[in-house]
Formats: C-alpha cells, sequence, structure tokens
C-alpha cells in the first residue's frame, strides 16, 4: 500500500517585508506562484517512522525528526492519536536551501499522503492549519496556483492568473539559510523606520492578466538586498540572465536561487543557456507558472 504526492516549487513575485515582530518572525505580503519544478512524497507502511531521499541534492537533506516532511507525519499522527509508522520516501527536483519553498513542499505532501494513507479525512481547513503550524510557507505549497501570503506568509487569499509565465531558476553553488537572510535584512534595516507591507496592485493585476511585461516591471524582493550582500556573486548570475534578455531578474525568496521572466518559451531557452555557459551557476531550469499545488499522482492498495 502506498500513497505518492507531487508539490510544486515557488517563487515569490512580491516579497514586502516589514519590521520584526516581538516572536522574531516578520510580516509579510507575499505573492506567491507555484512552479512547475516538483518534488514526490511517497508513503508506505512501516514498523516506524523513516525518511529516504533520493536526487542530485538528496546528500543535503537532513533524513531525521528535523524533515518537515516526517514533522507533519507526526503532526497529523498526534491529532489521530495513532503512530506515525511510515516510510516517507522523497524524490527531490526542488533545490535544497533555495528559496523555492523544497523543504515545506515535502512537508504538504507528507501530510497529504499520510491523510490519503490513513484514510483520516481531515478537512481542508484542517491541513492548511498543520501546514501553518509547520512553516510560513507550507500552506502555500498545500494550494498551488497563486496566492497573496499575508501574517508570516502562513494567511492566503488565492489570486487570480490569466496566463502562463515562463521562468527560468539558476541554481547556486551553496545554499543560503533562510533564518541568516532575515537577521541580514535586520542588521540592514536597523535605524530606519521599515513600512508596513503592503501588496502591490499593479502586480495583482499584471498577474490577473497574465501579461510579463507588466510583471517584470512590478516584481519585488525585499530580502534581494540581504542575500546579496551574504552572496554577492549572485549579483553576476542576476547580470547574466538580464544581458541575455530576461524581462526581470531577481533573487527568488530568501535565495539563493536566482529567477528569471522570459516573454515566451523560446527565450526562456535563450536565457537558460547563456546562464549554463556564465559559469556563475551550479545548474539551470525553465519552468512556466503557475502549477497546481500538492496532487495524489499515485495509489496502490497492495
Ligand atoms: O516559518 P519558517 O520556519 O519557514 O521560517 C524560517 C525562519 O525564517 C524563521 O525562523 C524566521 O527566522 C524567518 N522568518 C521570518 N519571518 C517570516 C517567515 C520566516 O523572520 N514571516
Amino acid at each position: 500500500m502506498s500513497v505518492t504526492v507531487r508539490v510544486p516549487a515557488k517563487v515569490n513575485v512580491q516579497l514586502a517585508v516589514g519590521a520584526a515582530r516581538p516572536d522574531g518572525f516578520h510580516d509579510l505580503a507575499n505573492v506567491f506562484l507555484a512552479v512547475g519544478l516538483y518534488d514526490e512524497v511517497t508513503v508506505t507502511p512501516a514498523d516506524e517512522l523513516r525518511v529516504t531521499c533520493a536526487g542530485p541534492d538528496a546528500d543535503q537533506v537532513p533524513l531525521d525528526r528535523t524533515n518537515l516532511a516526517a514533522r507533519a507525519a507526526f503532526a497529523l499522527a498526534a491529532r489521530r492519536g495513532i503512530e506515525p509508522a511510515v516510510h516517507l520516501h522523497i524524490t527531490k527536483d526542488i533545490p535544497v536551501a533555495g528559496g523555492m519553498a523544497g523543504g515545506s513542499a515535502d512537508g504538504a505532501g507528507a501530510l497529504l499522503a499520510c491523510d490519503a494513507l490513513w484514510g483520516t479525512g481531515a478537512s481542508r481547513a484542517e491541513l492548511l492549519a498543520i501546514c501553518a503550524e509547520l512553516g510560513s510557507d507550507v500552506p502555500f505549497s498545500l494550494v498551488g496556483g497563486a496566492a497573496l501570503g499575508t501574517g508570516r506568509g502562513e494567511r492566503l487569499t488565492a489570486l487570480e492568473v490569466g496566463g502562463t509565465f515562463h521562468w527560468v531558476f539558476a541554481m547556486a553553488r551553496r545554499g543560503l539559510s533562510t533564518p541568516a537572510v532575515f537577521r541580514e535584512f535586520d542588521r540592514m534595516a536597523e535605524g530606519r523606520t521599515i513600512p508596513e507591507p503592503e501588496a502591490s496592485a499593479e502586480l495583482l493585476d499584471a498577474l490577473a492578466k497574465g501579461d510579463p511585461d507588466a510583471l517584470a516591471a512590478t516584481v519585488s524582493n525585499d530580502l534581494q538586498p540581504a542575500a546579496l550582500s551574504l552572496f554577492p556573486e549572485l549579483a553576476d548570475t542576476l547580470a547574466a540572465g538580464r544581458d541575455a534578455g530576461a524581462l526581470t531578474a531577481l533573487v527568488s525568496g530568501s535565495g539563493p536561487t536566482t529567477a528569471f521572466l522570459a516573454r515566451d518559451p523560446e527565450s526562456a531557452v535563450k536565457i537558460a543557456d547563456a546562464l549554463r555557459t556564465s559559469g556563475t551557476c551550479r545548474t539551470v531550469r525553465t519552468a512556466t507558472a503557475p502549477a497546481p499545488g500538492a496532487t495524489v499522482t499515485g495509489r496502490t492498495d497492495q
């Protein structure tokens, strides 16, 4: 018996960051867009909880109870008073520590897979509440598409997307820790008044129209200066993509993955080729958006 769930990565087309809150988190206006790069989580009954991972970055994935997939299984099992006796296997395609919500994807995927395997019949609202406990980006991994995240990013409002956007992603040679990037944001913000984060009406309009030029003109990421401060070489990757014709180039979330918006699929291939030969990154991928959220893609009954 097994259940397989496929979960998308995300890029933030707007990431407006407010001042640090007393709990250490930051209020955000976070416009998430799910992109067609996917992790898969397969859950099968086992004697006790165990996590395995396959894929090019598998050696960087923790296989202990800190893994968000393991934490998701524990959280759902605890609510039902059952043992989380499952094997969680992650097929990893989303970069690790890359700012594309790869860990969050595995959390949302494991939750949906365990719910289906155990027949717990959790409501969407309960699944979303568990996701929010697991991490700020996990609810979005469950729902996919496009959404505005407020609070620490976990309170979602679905957004309309009027077309397909073509993206190129450049994966860096090392990761960046999200808490470290937020700490750098705080350090750089010292002595400044930080405005309340607000979604850009122009950006939401560009998404709704599916207009890549308008989207390129309105994307923003308040974490980008902090990511560049910790990882200055990312500026070379951004420049290489811009020179190759990207409509815009930005750091994805807390980085260090960089994201390039292309006008059409042909332009995306050209930008990807230029980035590959630029020597400024580790790997390059193209993907379209929006992508659906966590979805059960396979089920066996033996
Ligand atoms: O929620 P999550 O566990 O993904 O957050 C990871 C870290 O990122 C937090 O511990 C915090 O340092 C930072 N963070 C933040 N404000 C947010 C979301 C995350 O400061 N809204």
